[in-house]
């Protein structure tokens, strides 16, 4: 047998540990009411959001990211000296460069750490996970923080009803490390299609269209979204995601504890849960207290349920996102 025919040893990797940070504004539909031709009752019934948290002017999406960090360190009882790679996964990072995951290393304190940025909209967690356990089962680091932080707040048109509504900002952080008995994370399953990159876009900014005073006056500075399109790619990329997680794992729709979805729409994630027939007792959802959160969405509602108590040992915990790229993505748990 040659040495290529060899299977290469991978480890098992775990989730250690998560912490969240949320600012403390909190903008309610009823204030929304104010700013755009809108009503609770509207957004309620359209995507079962009835607040979300939005960031002050000093705050910076580095500064969420350290807080849900420290959390983070704290529930795993690994320390920031520890950490081998931290992994921030953002599209709406406090600068072009450096990377926010350099800020965030500076501010817990992780000089061992190498630091990258990772862009993946709200798939961005799964994408950070699996690079995080691709690192760790080779042996190439062994502990790495990987961080879902987003302030789309500062990237919005407060005068478009069909997308100010439904965001938030948050930050939610995991430490994934060697399988340690518990959190092992058991399959991924991840996607993108460039094809339908114009769904979802911030069209200036980048190199493609500098910012200019056009730019700003054409509102091409802002986040920009084909929403009705969105809806019926994200229903059927997170089914399929979950249904391609749960086949790599050799399990069944059946035998999951909590889907713990990307919060960008309780119509979605009512439509993903009926196709695998989950029961709602089997899904978690804040929502309605955060909104899209984006990359935070995933690691902020892992964080609150694992908090709740609403994950017990041996459970099978399904996470599922979709967003931005398009990208897509669900990896499979058992707590
Ligand atoms: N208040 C009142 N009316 C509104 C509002 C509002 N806030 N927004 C839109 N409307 C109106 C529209 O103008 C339209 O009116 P018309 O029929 O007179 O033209 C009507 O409501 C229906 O609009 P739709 O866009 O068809 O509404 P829909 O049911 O699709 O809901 C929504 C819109 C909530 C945006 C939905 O399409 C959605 O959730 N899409 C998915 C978004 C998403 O999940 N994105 C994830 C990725 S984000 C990322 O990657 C960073």
């Amino acid at each position: 047998m040659s040495s290529s025919d060899k299977k290469p040893q991978v480890r098992s990797v775990s989730i250690l540990g998560t912490g969240s940070a949320v600012p403390d504004r909190v903008l309610t539909n009823h204030d929304l009411e104010a700013l755009v031709d809108t009503s609770d009752d509207w957004i309620v019934a359209r995507t079962g959001i009835r607040e979300r948290r939005i960031a002050d002017d000093k705050t910076a999406a580095s500064d969420l990211a350290t807080a849900a960090a420290r959390r983070a360190l704290e529930s795993s009882g690994i320390t920031a000296d520890q950490l081998d790679t931290i992994v921030v996964c953002t599209v709406t990072a406090d600068y072009q460069f450096p990377s926010t995951a350099c800020l965030v290393q500076a501010a817990i304190g992780a000089p061992r750490a190498y630091c990258m940025d990772l862009a993946a909209a709200c798939s961005g967690f799964l994408y950070g996970t699996e690079v995080a356990r691709g690192l760790i089962g080779a042996g190439l680091a062994n502990h790495v923080l990987v961080i879902g932080v987003e302030m789309l707040s500062k990237f919005m048109n407060w005068q478009d009803r069909g997308v100010c509504i439904l965001f938030g900002d948050a930050a939610g952080a995991a430490i994934i490390g060697p399988h340690n008995g518990r959190g092992e994370i058991l399959a991924t399953y991840l996607g993108a299609d460039g094809t339908s990159a114009e769904l979802i876009e911030l069209p200036a900014g980048g190199s493609r269209h500098p910012i200019t005073h056009e730019a700003i006056d054409q509102q091409q500075h802002h986040f920009h979204m084909k929403g009705n399109e969105v809806f019926k790619l994200g229903v059927r990329g997170m089914e399929e995601a979950c249904r391609r997680v749960l086949d790599r794992a050799g399990v069944t729709p059946a035998d999951v504890s909590l889907l713990v979805p990307h919060q960008a729409n309780t119509r979605i994630i009512d439509a993903t849960a009926q196709r695998l027939e989950l029961p709602p007792e089997r899904v978690y959802l804040n929502i309605q207290k955060y909104g899209n959160t984006s990359a935070a969405s995933v690691p902020l509602a892992l964080d609150e349920a694992r908090r709740e108590g609403r994950l017990h040992e041996g459970d099978l915990v399904l996470m599922v996102a979709f967003g931005a790229g398009l990208t897509w993505g669900a990896s499979l748990v058992r707590w």
